[in-house]
């Protein structure tokens, strides 16, 4: 009860016919009941003027902002651990980042990296819109894997990652040693990885083999909780386990 086809934001004229996020590419292969489900749990979370002008700046550049359950999922998250620092790659236009930052804590700190300081720019003055003070947020230019070795080990409670699927293996690893225990790792576009009915000689791009090994990388760590959202483009998660520790 409740999913239908709707025609809010997310919504449909007719039936299966989901569009307008990056959602809407990985809901738009599936049938029709699976799609307004989909769209259901999209619409669910819902974006106010500061998330939703984010988004359309981020549209507009076409930086790809997180889906609104995506980001909903990052905030729950966030929030549920208490994060007070936290590190994210692919600042884009900053949909992701408030989402983030309006879990965290009140005297948190969202460290975000990107290679294109246009997006950090325009990012910047989304969080100023949505009301966040400029010491909240520490924007490093940079690609990722050049910036998070330089970070601090086991001083982070979130490391999201939403750039660069082909190098997500890597990404785990520097994640790893910048949580403390009991900080998540999330990873974005963790559809990508799904296992499809390839023919024989199809060879999945980097992206899609990158999205692939770290969700069999974290699924097999025993000092990772993992867990698989189907929302959005995917969100991978996973909790570095205590007992790894004891
Ligand atoms: C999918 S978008 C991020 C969207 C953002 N999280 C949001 O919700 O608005 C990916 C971002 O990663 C950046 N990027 C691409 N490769 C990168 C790399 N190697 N290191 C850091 N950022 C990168 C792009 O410039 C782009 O802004």
């Amino acid at each position: 009860m409740g999913a239908r086809a709707a025609s809010g934001p997310l919504g449909a004229a007719r039936p299966g016919h989901v569009s307008h996020t990056r959602g809407e590419a990985v809901i738009a292969g599936r049938d029709d009941t699976l799609a307004h489900t989909l769209a259901h749990v999209e619409q669910y979370a819902q974006e106010d003027d500061p998330l939703t002008s984010a988004r359309e700046t981020g549209r507009r550049a076409e930086s790809s902002p997180i889906s609104a359950a995506g980001g909903a999922a990052l905030r729950f998250l966030a929030a549920a651990i208490g994060a007070r620092s936290v590190v994210e790659v692919g600042t884009g236009c900053g949909t992701s980042g408030i989402w983030l930052l309006r879990g965290m804590r009140p005297d948190s700190v969202l460290t975000s990296v990107d290679i294109e300081p246009e997006y950090q720019e325009l990012a910047r003055a989304a969080y100023r819109r949505a009301g966040f003070a400029a010491n909240r947020v520490r924007l490093i230019h940079g690609r990722g894997l050049d910036v998070l070795p330089r970070l601090t080990d086991c001083a982070y409670d979130l490391v999201f990652v939403d750039a660069e699927p082909a190098a997500y293996p890597t990404y785990l690893d520097e994640a790893l040693r910048l949580l403390r225990v009991g900080g998540i790792v999330v990873f974005n576009n963790a559809l990508e990885g799904a296992e499809r009915a390839d023919g024989p000689l199809s060879v999945p791009d980097p992206g899609t083999a990158g999205a692939r090994e770290v969700g069999r990388l974290v699924r097999a760590d025993s000092a990772l909780i993992p867990l698989l959202l189907p929302i959005g483009e995917g969100l991978l998660a996973a909790i570095r386990d205590h007992s790894a520790d004891s």
